[in-house]
C-alpha cells in the first residue's frame, strides 16, 4: 500500500479540478465509504501492529491533508465564479428591479387630460415664455392696469416675459383655429412669489376654453361639475362664487364643498365647509376681438386651475414644495 504515491495522484487530481463537480467526485473517489483512503484505513486490520501504527498514522494524516485540500479548492473554485460575469447562480435569491415613480403631479395631469379627452376637449401645449402682449394686452389688461399686480411677473425684458397664467394660450390658440372649440392646456407658470406651503414661484395651472354658439354659464356649470365628479369619484357640492378677471365677464370661483370634511369645516377648508378652486368665466368680447373671433357670434367660457393645489387635495399633501423637491422617501409612495 503506497500512501505517498496515493497521495501524490490524489493531489494532482484535486490540484486540476477546474469546476464543483470534478471536485465532489474526487472527494467521493478518496474519502467517501468506498473511497481509496478509507480501503486503505479498512486493510490496517490485516497489517501487523508495528506497520499498522505507522500506515494508521500516514493514512490518518493523508485524510486531513485531502479533506483541507479540498476546502480550499472549493473556495477558490467558488471565488472565480462569483468573479466571472458568465457565472449565474439560478437558486440565489432575486433581487427586485427597483421600479421609477411617477410624480403625483403626473398621475393627476394624466387623469385630467383623460377626463376632459372624455368630454370632447382636446389637450395642448402652449409657450412658457411668452410676450406682454399675449399674458396681458390681448387679455384685456392695459399697460398699467392695476390687476398686473395680481400676478408678479418674471420680465425678461420689456416685451418678454414668463407666462404668469396658462390663460395667453387662450388668444393663442384662436388665432390659428377656427371655432367652435374646446381644449385644455395645462403647463407650468411663473410668479415672483416666496416660496412657502402653498406657493412656489413656478408652478401648474391647466387653462380651458371651450367656444361655440349659445354657450352659457350653464355649459361651463355642467362641464366643470362632471370633471369634479370623475377627478372625486363622487357627486361634490359645488358653488360659483362671483369674481374680477379682465378677461372673462361675467367672472367667478367655482368652489367645491371641502373633501376632507365633506362640508363641515375643517382646518384645510379654514372651518368655511369649501375650497376654491380655479378662477373661470365667460370669455370677454375685448379677448374674443383680440383673436379675430366676433363676439357677436361666438360665446364661450374660459377656466384656470392650480394644478398643485388640486394634487394636494386629492393626495392629502401638505406642503406643495414636496411636489418638486424629488425625494424619493415621498415620491415611492405613489
Ligand atoms: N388666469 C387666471 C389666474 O391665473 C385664471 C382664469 C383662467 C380665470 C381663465 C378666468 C378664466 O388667476
Amino acid at each position: 500500500m503506497d500512501i505517498k504515491k496515493l497521495r501524490d495522484e490524489a493531489l494532482k487530481e484535486l490540484l486540476g479540478a477546474k469546476n464543483l463537480e470534478e471536485l465532489e467526485k474526487l472527494e467521493i473517489k478518496y474519502l467517501g465509504r468506498k473511497g481509496a483512503l478509507t480501503e486503505v484505513l479498512k486493510q490496517l486490520k490485516e497489517l501487523s501492529s508495528e506497520i499498522r501504527v505507522q500506515v494508521g498514522a500516514a493514512a490518518n494524516q493523508l485524510k486531513h491533508e485531502l479533506a483541507s485540500t479540498i476546502e480550499r479548492r472549493k473556495k477558490e473554485i467558488k471565488a472565480v465564479l462569483q468573479d466571472s460575469k458568465e457565472w449565474v447562480d439560478i437558486s440565489a435569491p432575486g433581487h427586485k428591479l427597483a421600479k421609477g415613480h411617477l410624480n403625483p403631479r403626473t398621475l393627476i395631469l394624466r387623469r385630467v387630460e383623460e377626463i376632459f379627452q372624455s368630454l370632447g376637449f382636446s389637450v395642448i401645449d402652449s409657450t412658457e415664455m411668452d410676450t406682454d402682449y399675449y399674458n396681458f394686452q390681448a387679455l384685456n389688461f392695459p399697460k398699467d392696469h392695476p390687476a398686473r399686480d395680481m400676478q408678479d411677473t418674471f420680465y425678461i425684458n420689456e416685451e418678454v416675459l414668463m407666462r404668469t397664467q396658462t390663460s395667453p394660450s387662450q388668444v393663442r390658440f384662436m388665432e390659428k383655429h377656427n371655432p367652435p372649440l374646446r381644449v385644455i392646456v395645462p403647463g407650468k407658470v411663473f410668479r415672483r412669489d416666496a416660496s412657502d406651503a402653498t406657493h412656489e414661484s413656478q408652478f401648474y395651472q391647466v387653462e380651458g376654453l371651450m367656444v361655440d354658439k349659445n354657450i352659457s354659464v350653464a355649459n361651463f356649470k355642467a362641464v366643470i361639475a362632471e370633471f369634479f365628479k370623475r377627478l372625486f369619484g363622487k357627486e361634490v357640492k359645488m358653488r360659483l362664487r362671483p369674481s374680477y378677471f379682465p378677461f372673462t365677464e361675467p367672472s367667478f370661483e367655482p368652489d367645491i364643498s371641502c373633501t376632507f370634511c365633506d362640508g363641515k369645516g375643517c382646518k384645510i377648508c379654514k372651518n368655511t365647509g369649501w375650497l376654491e378652486m380655479a378662477g373661470a368665466g365667460m370669455v370677454h368680447p375685448f379677448v374674443f376681438k383680440s383673436a379675430g373671433y366676433s363676439p357677436y357670434e361666438w360665446q364661450g367660457f374660459a377656466f384656470g386651475f392650480g394644478l398643485d393645489r388640486l394634487v394636494m387635495m386629492k393626495y392629502k399633501i401638505n406642503d406643495m414644495r414636496l411636489l418638486n423637491f424629488g425625494d424619493l422617501r415621498f415620491l415611492k409612495q405613489f
